[in-house]
């Protein structure tokens, strides 16, 4: 059975291009065995008229806060105390704006403060207004009020622009509302993951790469998949087959990798760099190189550490980098997570079948002021442990 089975969720639209979304948002909650009640701002019914919301929630549209029909079908405080949940999407700057200030001039921002239910906010804008002093202090000021935050999205905008600001797909504010129905412990938490090894082109039919399957990776993310998590996986090229996760990016090189991660790195709660990424890559040949001469040397450049740039941005995801070793296992893997600023970090032995390559694993786990000993077990076993001392390592840190 659904989470959203029988839960009462009012939704709240307010006006901006997005709203069209909100159709498919109702039709999913309602899929999804949800009681859904909407409430439009005046602004939202100038991009979507009620009458679709209300054919696809099977319940009046409630729009005015003085209208005595709609008060005697059920005034505002009932309305208020009747849901489980008030979500809304899309949500404007003026009404962050609104509710920030606790204004009660329409029925939504009246709704907001007298209910007693969770608040989810999904912003959509233009990524000026996203990016906005204003519209900052507003969210912030919000978030430290309990209120949830799903999103935005980075993308291309109505607008023509192309930056943060896009409504979170209607998908994704499914899944991370189960959070508030309380399915699975990674519930509402947005997970980045990358894996498998890079390719670096040395002409057009060769490449250089590693012995990483991506197995472990893999095994990550549909653990956390199964457990409620929103997880990206960006996955260097592998032989497995495309795993259950929200989005699956495919990329071939580091510079890709480096590319896709960074795009989402600043929406995501955490990121785990499971990755096998090629430390050099040489300057790609535009022809086939011949076999002319004795020897070949190639010049090799050295890659930009991803992990190190996602640790150092300034709203960085709790950060988990893996170390395979062949030696030194807790001196290397303890000087990558100080180097690398990472919040923790997975090592393993590698080499002689061990590591690469295998079903099974066996990790040291490291952060700082503790470590733990993940014994040996497949990798979907380890990874399933992994992911339980990555939460609790994740709440600890947010906690202090
Ligand atoms: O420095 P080393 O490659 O041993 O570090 C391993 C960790 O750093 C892994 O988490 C790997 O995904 C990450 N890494 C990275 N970008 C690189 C090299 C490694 O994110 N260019």
């Amino acid at each position: 059975m659904s989470v959203f089975s029988g839960k009462k969720i009012l939704l709240g639209v307010s006006g901006g291009i997005a709203a069209y979304k909100a159709a498919e948002l109702v039709r999913l909650m309602v899929t999804e065995g949800a009681i859904v009640r909407v409430v439009m701002t005046e602004a939202a019914t100038q991009f979507i008229t009620p009458l679709t919301l209300e054919a696809l929630s099977g319940s009046k549209v409630h729009r005015h806060l003085f209208d005595p029909l709609e008060e005697s079908a059920m005034n505002h405080i009932d309305l208020a105390r009747w849901a489980d949940l008030i979500l809304i999407a899309p949500a404007s700057a003026d009404l962050l704006a609104r509710l920030r200030g606790g204004h009660a001039d329409d029925l939504l921002t009246t709704l907001c403060l007298a209910t007693n239910a969770p608040l989810w906010v999904a912003p959509a804008m233009n990524r000026v207004m996203w990016e906005h002093p204003a519209t900052k202090e507003n969210i912030d000021t919000l978030r430290s009020r309990g209120i949830h935050l799903l999103g935005p999205d980075q993308g291309i905008q109505a607008c023509g622009e192309s930056g943060p600001g896009r409504l979170l797909e209607p998908g994704l504010i499914l899944k991370a509302l189960e959070q508030a129905f309380g399915a699975g412990p990674w519930a509402g938490l947005r997970l980045l993951i990358s894996a498998g090894p890079t390719r670096e082109p040395i002409d057009p039919v060769r490449y250089l790469s590693n012995r990483s399957s991506g197995k472990m990776g893999y095994a990550l993310a549909e653990a956390a998949q199964q457990q409620g998590a929103v997880v990206t996986l960006i996955s260097g090229p592998t032989a497995l087959s495309p795993p259950k996760v929200d989005h699956f990016i495919e990329v071939e090189t580091a510079k890709d990798m480096l590319e896709a991660v960074l795009h989402h790195a600043s929406s995501a709660d955490m990121f785990i760099g499971s990755a096998a990424v090629a430390d050099y890559a040489p300057n790609m040949a535009p022809q086939k190189i011949k076999k002319e001469t004795s020897t070949l040397t190639l010049e090799l450049y050295k890659t930009v550490d991803i992990i190190g740039q996602v640790s150092s941005l300034d709203d960085r995801p709790f950060t988990v980098g893996f170390a395979a070793e062949t030696e030194n296992l807790e001196a290397h893997a303890r000087l990558k997570l100080k180097h690398k600023a990472l919040d923790l970090i997975a090592a393993n032995h590698v080499g002689d079948h061990q590591g690469f390559e295998v079903d099974d694993n066996e990790l040291m786990v490291f952060w700082e002021g503790g470590q733990r000993f993940l014994p040996r077990a497949h990798k979907t076993q380890l990874a399933a442990e992994l992911l339980t001392l990555i939460l609790e390592r994740y709440h600890a840190s947010h906690s202090t």
